[in-house]
């Protein structure tokens, strides 16, 4: 599995390699990025990017579920993303969109969504198929803002796009020795874990958050200051256990994230938790977000092949699907 980690280079040329189609004439409300699970954190990525770019005038909403809010209509861009082109919640979703007349675009590698994609004349990228849905991570991001830069809409370009390939390069063999760093150490203390972050980096710390569940199987809380400090710091106070250890991962340019999570290292220190720090590399957001994400994906990997562990299998999710049928019933 590592290998789908290592071959993000590939992923960002193969999406270079298409860029600048389909591009759509619209001038949206509101953008939608829906999906579920790896698919799903799609949006929580372009949701951050938007925020943080100059000047954006197009809020960008994330859904992970079945229904799309009830203010999305016929003047919105939706983002349907499947891996698999099969994942129910997702395919309630496109039905939705498509019965509300809104503009949709489709990215998918296989399944239903590309079949009926296809047949109604849909926009859609097919990614690469055969690998874990959250590992095409890069692939599927890049899609949606390549749509998104096609159109008219960019938050960002082909050459940020370009200096990502660049970057990656550079740094793919640095950040795959942390995540071996980070987790032997994580194996070692054998403690839960928390990835504590200071925002806009909350989207590292959920992605990272999915990735030790399912590749490494085991739970995971996420703390994030400045938010952390009106809620879960008071919870730290009498918790049930004190066997807790924090993978915190900070951003050295962004002095008062720095500081506010330095504040909170000094209340886990005060209780005893080892603490493990990531420091993000990369000259902007997207290089840093990719940077910690391929950080985090290889350590929760290598986590699970110290545990014996097949980090690819996912079989509690296999069992939902099959039961979720019964609760959602065929869109
Ligand atoms: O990474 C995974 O395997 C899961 O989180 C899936 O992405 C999730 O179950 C949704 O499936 P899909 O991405 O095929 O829509």
């Amino acid at each position: 599995m590592e290998e789908y980690y290592l071959g993000w280079i590939e992923q960002v040329e193969k999406s270079l390699s298409r860029w600048g189609e389909p591009s759509l004439i619209i001038t949206p409300r509101v953008i939608a990025v829906t999906g579920m699970g790896g698919s799903g954190c799609v949006g929580d990525y372009i949701a951050t990017l938007a925020g943080l770019k100059h000047g954006y005038r197009y809020p960008v909403i994330v859904v992970k579920n079945y229904r799309l809010p009830s203010y999305i209509g016929g003047n919105d861009l939706v983002f349907v993303i499947s891996y698999s082109g099969n994942t129910l919640e997702t395919r309630h979703i496109y039905r939705e969109a498509l019965e509300r007349g809104v503009e949709t675009v489709v990215i998918t590698s296989n399944g239903f969504l590309e079949e009926d994609a296809a047949g109604r004349g849909i926009p859609y990228i097919k990614v690469t198929p055969g690998i874990a849905p959250r590992t095409a991570l890069l692939e599927m991001m890049l899609a949606a803002l390549n749509v998104l830069d096609s159109s008219n809409l960019t938050i960002v370009s082909k050459e940020d796009v370009i200096k990502l390939k660049n970057f990656l390069k550079e740094t793919m063999r640095d950040a795959y020795n942390l995540a071996v760093e980070i987790a032997e150490k994580i194996y070692r203390n054998s403690k839960n874990l928390v990835i504590a972050t200071h925002s806009p980096l909350e989207v590292i710390a959920i992605r990272g958050k999915n990735e030790f569940n399912e590749n490494s199987k085991i739970p995971v809380k996420i703390d994030v200051t400045p938010e952390w400090a009106h809620n879960d710091i008071v919870g730290w106070e009498k918790p049930l256990t004190t066997d807790w250890q924090v993978l915190a991962v900070k951003d050295p340019d962004d002095t008062r994230g720095m500081k506010l999570l330095e504040f909170m290292e000094t209340i886990y220190r005060d209780k005893g938790f080892p603490i493990i720090e990531i420091e993000l590399k990369g000259s902007n957001m997207l290089e840093k977000l990719v940077y910690g994400s391929l950080v985090i994906g290889l350590a929760s990997v290598k986590l699970a092949r110290l545990r014996g562990i097949d980090p690819l299998k996912t079989t509690s999710i296999t069992r939902y699907k099959e039961a979720v049928k019964e609760i959602l019933g065929e869109p």
